[in-house]
């Protein structure tokens, strides 16, 4: 499943939901949960069954639903309207580690089998960063369950729970809490084997800030992104894929120990190259589809 830009649109506007259709974004993230006012949750719940229903058939986007989390005691019934063909995803957010994402599991299983979809198909995407106990499970998410897609960190809720004023540094980078969260996401990702996603850049005018920010998010290992706003999505596919300068240098590294099979390190243009750089050489090459 594709994963670069991943589109948030209220699940209570039909009007952002045939945009977003069209924009080309490789999934979209209809939001039950902080996007949409307590009074309209239960109708934007059942309006999203009937926008599964019409979507289900071929496209070339994800349909992802971000339900409400368990505290809220919403999470039973969001699923109960939304598992059915066409689904392809559950977004949780404020999730505390992997036992939420095996309890998630054991909530879809039956109404997949109610509803006929193809056991396992309805993936898990985790917000795993949002709350305070979910900073200390982050290894929970080894082993992986089967479900997990990959996992995503969020600034603004785990702001909101230690009190802090502000997460943005006068520069715009994330101050210290926040930017341990998002190493460690991406950590906990890594430990799991599942890609790790990087949060939202809100200020969606701001293109040139946004690639700049996803430039490093690509340097540092994540794959792709979490969007808000239709403008953001092209800009995150490009500035996620790889430059013609990655791939031409992934391809002479792997042709190079392809070459040399019993070298574990060689020179390449007057730098050195060993066995770490063959496996990103790879992971960059396996991202073409080569
Ligand atoms: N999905 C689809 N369409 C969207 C969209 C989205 N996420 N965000 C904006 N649009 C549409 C607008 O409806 C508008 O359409 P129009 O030209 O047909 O009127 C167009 O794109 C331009 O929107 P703009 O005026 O620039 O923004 P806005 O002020 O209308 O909306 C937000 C700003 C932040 C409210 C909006 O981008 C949004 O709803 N984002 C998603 C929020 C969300 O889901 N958050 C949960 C995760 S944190
Ligand atoms: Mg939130």
């Amino acid at each position: 499943m594709r994963l670069t830009a991943l589109l948030f649109v209220p699940a209570d506007s039909e009007k952002k939901f045939e945009k977003a259709k069209g924009i080309g974004a490789d999934g979209l993230i209809l939001d039950l949960e902080d996007s949409v006012a307590p009074d309209n949750k239960a109708a934007a719940r059942d309006g999203l069954a009937a926008w599964i229903d019409a979507a289900n058939g071929p496209r070339d986007w994800a349909f992802w639903v971000r339900v409400n989390p368990f505290d809220t005691g919403l999470t039973e019934a969001d699923l109960k309207a939304i598992v059915r063909p066409g689904l392809d995803g559950i977004v949780l957010p404020k999730a505390n580690g992997g036992q939420d994402v095996a309890r998630l599991a054991d909530l879809i299983a039956p109404l997949e089998r109610e509803t006929g979809v193809q056991p396992g198909h309805v993936k898990i995407l985790v917000v795993a960063t949002e709350t305070a106990a979910a900073m200390f499970n982050l290894a929970s998410y080894a082993p992986a369950h089967p479900r997990l897609a990959a996992l995503t960190w969020g600034a603004e809720d785990l702001g909101a729970v230690v009190g802090a004023t502000n997460n943005k540094d006068a520069d715009g980078s994330w101050t210290q809490p926040y930017q341990l969260a998002r190493s460690l996401c991406l950590f906990a990702a890594a430990n799991a084997g599942v890609p790790a996603l990087d949060t939202l850049y809100s200020d969606f005018r701001d293109a040139e800030g946004l690639d700049a920010s996803c430039r490093t998010s690509r340097r540092d290992g994540f794959v792709g992104r979490l969007a808000i706003h239709p403008a953001q999505v092209a800009g995150i596919q490009q500035a996620f894929a790889p430059s013609e300068e990655d791939v031409a240098l992934a391809r002479q590294i792997v042709a190079a120990f392809e070459a040399n099979p019993g070298l574990g390190t060689l020179g390449i243009d007057g730098k050195m190259y060993d066995i770490p750089h063959l496996k990103q050489a790879r992971r960059t090459l396996a991202s073409i589809g080569e």
